[in-house]
């Protein structure tokens, strides 16, 4: 098992990308901590529970800083350390430029841009503590290209990629690594409200012409945060279909 005996807060755990994850690392050994603010992370923890694997859920919005730091104390004073924070939860508010509201604009990057700065400066402490750290957050290829309707989303996940890039240079020498992966299109409830006709554009847009199942994506997760990318810290991963080349 690649992740045995590890600690892995996965934001975002109760549904798509996030769920992924936190079965895939229950699976290969770790105990995933599930972070979201809708109550079927619970149900997605107990699934784990029940298969023989190890999670919690919390109901907690990774832009609440006091709550993250006080479940991040709890975490470490029951488990005496915090291995790997995956930094999945993100939301989208799409607007053309001149339609974008303001509450659209600070929606998101309170959640995907502050969100990932709050979670993983409370986490830091506990890594440097154990010379330890996997820090693995939610980018997209749209952070990379830009994409119609999405000024405030692109801005954010380009903002991640760099966050990564930064975290490597200050916490490399902890032991810690930070990157970040770039899915293209992956079927998870945020993209459900595309209509039909879009979506086999999309396809069609895409090399490999199929879109992304979730666990496409939490494969790399899975490897960024295993001991097996020691030596790989400030890359953002594209899993794409090719798109981004
Ligand atoms: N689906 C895609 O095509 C795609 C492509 C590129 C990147 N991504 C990114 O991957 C990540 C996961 O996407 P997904 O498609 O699984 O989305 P999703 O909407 O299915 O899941 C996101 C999860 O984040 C949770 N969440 C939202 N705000 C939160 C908050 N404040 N605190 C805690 N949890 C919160 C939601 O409740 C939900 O469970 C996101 O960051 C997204 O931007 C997705």
């Amino acid at each position: 098992m690649r992740l045995e005996n590890k600690i892995a807060v996965v934001t975002g755990g109760a549904r798509g990308i996030g769920q992924a994850v936190s079965e895939l690392f229950a699976q290969e050994g770790a105990t995933v901590i599930i972070m979201d603010l809708l109550p079927q992370g619970q149900a997605v923890a107990e699934g784990i529970n029940a298969s023989g694997g190890k999670a919690e859920y919390h109901s907690i919005s990774v832009t609440d800083k006091a709550a993250v730091e006080n479940l991040f104390n709890q975490i470490n004073a029951k488990y005496s350390r915090i291995d790997i924070l995956i930094n999945n939860a993100g939301i989208t508010r799409d607007r053309t430029l001149e339609k974008m509201s303001e509450e659209e604009w600070d929606a998101v990057i309170e959640v995907n841009l502050k969100g990932v700065f709050i979670c993983t400066q409370a986490v830091a402490p506990y890594m440097k503590e154990n010379k330890y750290g996997r820090i693995v957050s939610a980018a997209s290829n749209v952070g990379l290209r830009g994409n119609f309707g999405q000024t405030n989303y692109a801005a954010t996940k380009a903002g991640v990629i760099a966050m990564a890039k930064t975290w490597t240079v200050e916490l490399g020498k902890h032991g810690i690594t930070a990157n970040a992966i770039a899915p293209g299109f992956t079927m998870t409830d945020m993209v459900k409200e595309i209509p039909e006709e879009h979506f086999e554009a999309i396809k069609a847009g895409i090399p490999l012409r199929t879109v992304a199942q979730p666990i496409d994506i939490a494969y790399g997760y899975l490897y960024l945060a295993s001991d097996e990318a020691r030596f790989v810290s400030g890359i953002c991963l594209t899993i794409d279909g090719g798109t981004s080349r």
